[in-house]
């Protein structure tokens, strides 16, 4: 099983309108348009199509179909959700189910200002299921528990991990300017980095789902929000 894989510019620009608009669709319909991760004036929002109700999960999943480099007979889909993300999601893995959890997609729809660069981090240690990572230096009280993925608070729960720093200073300040110094080469201390996809509209980036991954800094790095339609497919 290949770790990733670069779809590069498969997605025409109507095709991205497409996916835009099917986002637009459900912006206000209160079953699929999920705000979260809300930091002062920043927030997350989160639109899902498998919760559907004005509009069917299967005709994405068809349209998806034509994308993805599997055989139909392999895979089935586990969640397919649009982000809007003004705060990066720091290091989890959304693998839900050991056995079945397969491959990540992730279709960059827009990165604002678009000359910015924005990028997904995978790293080198793995999860079996849908976990986060909450780093000490992260303070957070002891019965914090994540929205939506399990907190894990012992780092030698992922697979891979050792303690010492791995993430080259020159990486972490491209990917966490000047949080690398003040939060992140303390917390992602005995993570390594495996792939540093940058965003490209018109790219399919897929990747295993047993490894952990983040997004980088947005809000230093010059970013005001960058939108995605994210899914996970499961083994049949
Ligand atoms: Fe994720």
């Amino acid at each position: 099983m290949e770790d990733f894989i670069v779809l590069k510019n498969v997605l025409k620009p109507e095709d991205i309108d497409h996916l835009k608009g099917i986002k637009e669709l459900l912006k206000n319909d209160p079953e699929s348009h999920k705000p979260r991760a809300s930091n002062g004036k920043r927030e997350n929002n989160v639109y899902n199509i498998t919760n559907k109700t004005v509009y069917h999960e299967d005709l994405i999943f068809e349209w998806l179909d034509n994308f993805v480099p599997w055989d139909r007979e392999v895979y089935e889909y586990w969640g397919v959700n649009f982000y809007d993300l003004q705060n990066p999601y720091a290091l989890h893995s959304d693998g839900n189910d050991t056995r079945r959890a397969f491959y990540q997609g992730i279709i960059p729809l827009s990165v604002e200002p678009s000359n910015k660069d924005a990028y997904t981090i995978i790293f080198d240690q793995t999860a079996d299921t849908n976990v986060e990572w909450i780093a000490p230096i992260y303070g957070k009280p002891d019965d914090y528990v994540p929205f939506y993925n399990k907190g894990i608070r012992d780092p030698r729960y992922f697979g891979g991990w050792s303690d010492e720093y791995k993430i080259p200073d020159e990486q972490g300040y491209m990917h966490w300017g000047s949080k690398w110094d003040t939060t992140f080469r303390e917390a992602y201390k005995g993570f390594s980095i495996k792939y540093e996809y940058k965003w490209e509209v018109g790219d399919i980036f897929f990747f295993d789902s047993k490894f952990t991954h983040c997004a980088t800094e947005l809000l230093e790095k010059g970013i005001h929000q960058k939108t995605g339609l994210l899914f996970c497919l499961n083994r049949k």
